[in-house]
């Protein structure tokens, strides 16, 4: 990356990132507090009033908010400091996990929150090694020090221990629980103090010299101000000092300590990203990379999202700005369906609101608007008949058949099943013998989300049920192999609904075996979405 030539300003200037974490360590109000102080916001608790607003909307949010998860993601843009924040948000519980890896196929880097009193839990696991598939650079964000937390070498040793990577202290807090004061910034040599009174106010920042100056007594009781000479001393011999390229390549992660809630060690997090956070990045195609410095505009489809406003049946797909820059109006060729189309009406997510974005650079997220033209996987560009890669398909692991109440309602329910499919939301397989249709998703949670939408989107009541099969593989092969073998194998045989043959099972001993009889076909548990 270093030797790559500098990149147009207005690019250099974007930072495209995600967080990640367990349910509970504070994801929501630390994105919170970056509107706040990116001046998206003008007062915390909008997003949360917002965000209640819109679920009375909808029984379906609803449910997110019953269960106290976050089913869909969306995209958020600000200022910051003169730089361009991209906030793409992922779904934070683990049945969404495909929906997730997707999301994190469009960022460049992402903040990992832990809770200062649990470490590392399994969702952050999960999703860290999600993150490592693609190398991305990772800042840690260890919230809640306004409460009793582990100690700092026991976080620190954690994280290095469970997770394989190297921890550089960027701030070393100060106390925890009722006596935590704030935090040394390591970095700039700064001393930030929270301020309890005030949840949303910055910290005070005094500049220090270095940890022998006098000044720090001013603001730090004496035990706690020797503690923090010893901790600091000890942890600058045994832990790795930040070191940019580490970081970058995604082996070292530096570490702040903070309270989301007290908007304490945010500002320092969020100039972590604008100072050492990357810039755009190249990203994969077939055949070759796109640079952001590119002047034809690319980008690829990563996810796509139906009824967002209740008012318009539209579909808005989120599109990764992968090089140039985008202007409204723009001519675009979809290269699925090598089809030109004029990008008329996209929004920038600012927030709370959708804006109409009049430009926009690589490395932004933009929203298409459109009538189910565009699919995940679906690369734009200004004629190139690129495609990108990275972006697959998992197989389910759960199947169930779907039954509709309402038995004149087949077509609908059908047309409700495909859209949920070029969703990403599931998997839907039309089984070559009988009627009906298997769905398949990731975890059972899915289901009911499912069937929540169909009844309010299409009015349609459904139940899902025990399907026959418990496995689907993608069929690959010479064409006239694969023909033969699904003619013997109707039973198991259904189509996607990209028309793709799926071969449907119970029993993993059938999986073996076909791969043992039919050395040519191969069966697969991931697809490209393209
Ligand atoms: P999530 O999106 O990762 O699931 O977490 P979220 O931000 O919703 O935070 C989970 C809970 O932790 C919330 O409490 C939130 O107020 C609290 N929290 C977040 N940051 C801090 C912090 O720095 N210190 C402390 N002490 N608590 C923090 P809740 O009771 O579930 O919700 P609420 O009633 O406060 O909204």
């Amino acid at each position: 990356m270093d030797n790559r030539p500098a990149l147009p300003p207005e690019i250099a200037r974007r930072r495209t990132f995600a967080i990640i974490s367990h349910p509970d360590a504070g994801k929501t109000t630390l994105t919170e507090k970056f509107l706040l102080f990116g001046g998206a916001i003008q007062m915390a608790g909008q997003v949360r009033a917002k965000g209640e607003a819109r679920r009375t909307r909808s029984d379906f949010m609803k449910m997110e908010q019953d269960r106290g998860i976050s089913v869909s993601a969306s995209a958020m843009s600000f200022e910051y400091d003169g730089h361009r924040f991209n906030l793409v948000d992922t779904p934070g519980h683990s049945d969404f996990s495909e929906d997730t890896y997707r999301t994190l196929t469009a960022v460049d880097a992402a903040i990992m929150v832990i809770d200062g009193a649990k470490g590392v839990e399994s969702q952050t696991r999960k999703l860290f090694e999600v993150c490592r598939l693609r190398d991305l650079p990772i800042l840690t964000f260890c919230n809640k020090m306004d409460r009793e937390s582990r100690d700092t070498f026991e976080i620190i040793d954690e994280i290095q221990e469970n997770l394989a990577i190297d921890v550089a202290p960027a701030s070393w807090p100060i106390g925890m629980g009722r006596e935590f004061i704030g935090a040394y910034d390591l970095l700039n040599d700064r001393l930030e103090i929270m301020d309890r009174a005030d949840r949303n106010k910055v910290a005070e920042s005094v500049k220090i010299s270095g940890l022998d100056d006098p000044k720090l007594a001013d603001h730090i009781p004496p035990a706690q101000l020797e503690k923090l000479r010893e901790e600091v001393e000890m942890a600058r011999e045994l832990l790795p000092a930040f070191d940019r390229k580490s970081f970058l390549e995604g082996h070292l992660t530096p570490i702040w300590f903070g309270s989301a809630i007290n908007s304490f060690g945010v500002r320092e997090l969020m100039n972590g990203i604008r100072e050492y956070g990357p810039e755009p990045q190249p990203q994969m195609a077939e055949a070759r990379q796109i640079a952001p410095e590119e002047e034809p505009v690319t980008g690829f489809v990563f996810k796509v999202q139906a009824n967002m406003d209740p008012k318009h049946r539209d579909r808005v797909a989120f599109v990764r700005l992968a090089s140039g820059h985008f202007e409204r109006g723009m001519k675009l060729t979809h290269v699925r369906s090598k089809k030109p189309m004029a990008v008329s009406n996209p929004v920038l997510f600012l927030a709370a609101d959708r804006e109409l974005a009049d430009e926009a650079w690589a490395g932004d997220i933009i929203g298409i608007p459109n009538h189910g033209q565009l699919r995940i996987g679906d690369a734009l560009t200004e004629g190139e008949g690129l495609r990108f890669t990275g972006i697959p398909s998992f197989a389910p692991e759960l199947l169930q058949s779907v039954r509709s109440g309402d038995p004149m309602k087949a077509k609908h329910l059908e047309k409700a099943l495909m859209q949920f499919a070029e969703e990403g939301a599931a998997k839907v397989f039309k089984p070559m013998i009988g009627s009906g249709f298997i769905v398949g998703v990731v975890g059972a949670l899915q289901f009911e989300v499912l069937a929540s939408r169909i009844e309010l989107e299409y009015g349609i009541p459904v139940r899902f049920e025990a399907s026959q099969f418990t496995s689907a593989r993608w069929v690959h092969g010479p064409r006239d192999k694969v023909d033969a073998f699904s003619n013997v194998n109707k039973q198991h045989m259904a189509n996607d609904h990209d028309g793709d043959l799926v071969y449907l099972t119970r029993l993993q001993w059938d999986i073996d075996r076909v791969t043992r009889d039919h050395p040519d076909l191969t069966l697969s548990a991931t697809k490209e979405m393209m």
